[in-house]
């Protein structure tokens, strides 16, 4: 009983109009000019601890705000599985007419996500797996292949039989896993990973396993980390402890504010672009909605940022 009051609020917002309506109203959209949107789209982020994922949500934002016909509703999971899970539950009673959803991890939102699905509603999946296929669509960039490109860099760039400190995102989600065996493919015989931590995608984890492995391990040629805020943190624990010129940093994600800054100031030497995915995933959206045909995988561009 508890649960079904606290979904009333959501419900009645989610059937009332202007709950979080966007503005640059388009006069010929269906929808448009009844004062109600015709769909609502119910999105769970993960969490918004991260650069990454506030521009995830700034770019889904900005895209749903050019259609009047559309409502976003953006809810938070604040790195909590069990919550994403209610979260998605929620959207589901609620009736919402879609739902996205980035899953902090893959097999424990596997069945929430696959459940929304069987209910008949139509559900993108953006930026970390699932497993199986009981969804409408993924959208992602391929991170085995940006992890095989950043091994082949490493493998160009530093010295022979490099040293790799690898500070791994929360390897129980499929981005980590992609990155960890790209990275091997694409280093080959060229290095060779010293040290391998989980610091679960935050800087402050990494910056702790970089003092880790700065206090057990004499040489280091190299930190790659899977995303910039760890191979910011690391930078952070070398430069305190004196070593940060010793060494080649590298990560993922490439924000223009953030790890591209970062190559730019000079404090990492490369990083590789993982993009947000947010308006393909409201373009695709619309494409559902409006009953057109869509893959069931969408990948993602990326690009190198080097020095
Ligand atoms: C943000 C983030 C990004 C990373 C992505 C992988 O939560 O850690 O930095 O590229 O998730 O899913």
């Amino acid at each position: 009983m508890p649960r079904i009051l606290c979904l009333l609020p959501l419900a009645v917002c989610l059937l009332s109009s202007g709950c979080t309506q966007g503005d640059g109203a388009d006069e010929s959209a269906p929808g448009a000019g009844s004062g109600q949107p015709r769909w609502t789209i119910g999105m769970s982020q993960c969490n918004l601890g991260e650069p990454w994922r506030v521009q995830m949500n700034a770019d889904l934002q900005r895209a749903a705000d050019s259609h009047p016909e559309v409502e976003l509703i953006l809810n938070n999971a604040d790195n909590d599985t069990l919550k994403q899970r209610a979260q998605i539950e929620e959207f589901v009673s609620a009736g919402v007419d879609l739902l996205i959803v980035s899953p902090k991890e893959a097999q424990p939102l596997t069945e929430p996500i696959a459940k929304a699905y069987r209910a008949g509603i139509p559900v993108i999946v953006l930026d970390r797996q699932v497993l199986g296929d009981q969804y409408t669509c993924f959208i992602g960039a391929d991170n085995q292949a940006i992890g095989r490109a950043a091994g082949e860099w490493v493998a160009a760039n530093a010295p022979e039989g490099a040293k790799v400190v690898e500070l791994q995102g929360l390897m129980t989600s499929v981005p980590a896993q992609d990155r960890h065996a790209g990275f091997l493919e694409g280093l080959g015989d060229a290095g060779e990973i010293v040290f391998a931590a989980d610091m679960q995608w935050l800087e402050p984890q990494a910056r702790k396993e970089m003092e880790s492995a700065l206090a057990r391990l004499e040489d280091i040629d190299v930190v790659y980390a899977h995303n910039d805020p760890g191979a910011h943190g690391a930078y952070l624990a070398a430069k305190a402890a004196g070593r940060a010129d010793e060494m080649l940093f590298v990560g993922i994600d490439a924000l223009p504010h953030e790890g591209v800054a970062y190559v730019k100031q000079g404090l990492l030497d490369a990083t590789f672009e993982y993009p947000t995915g947010g308006r393909v995933a409201i373009d695709t959206a619309l494409e559902i909605l409006r009953g057109g045909e869509v893959p069931k995988s969408i990948e993602l561009d990326t690009a190198t940022h080097t020095q």
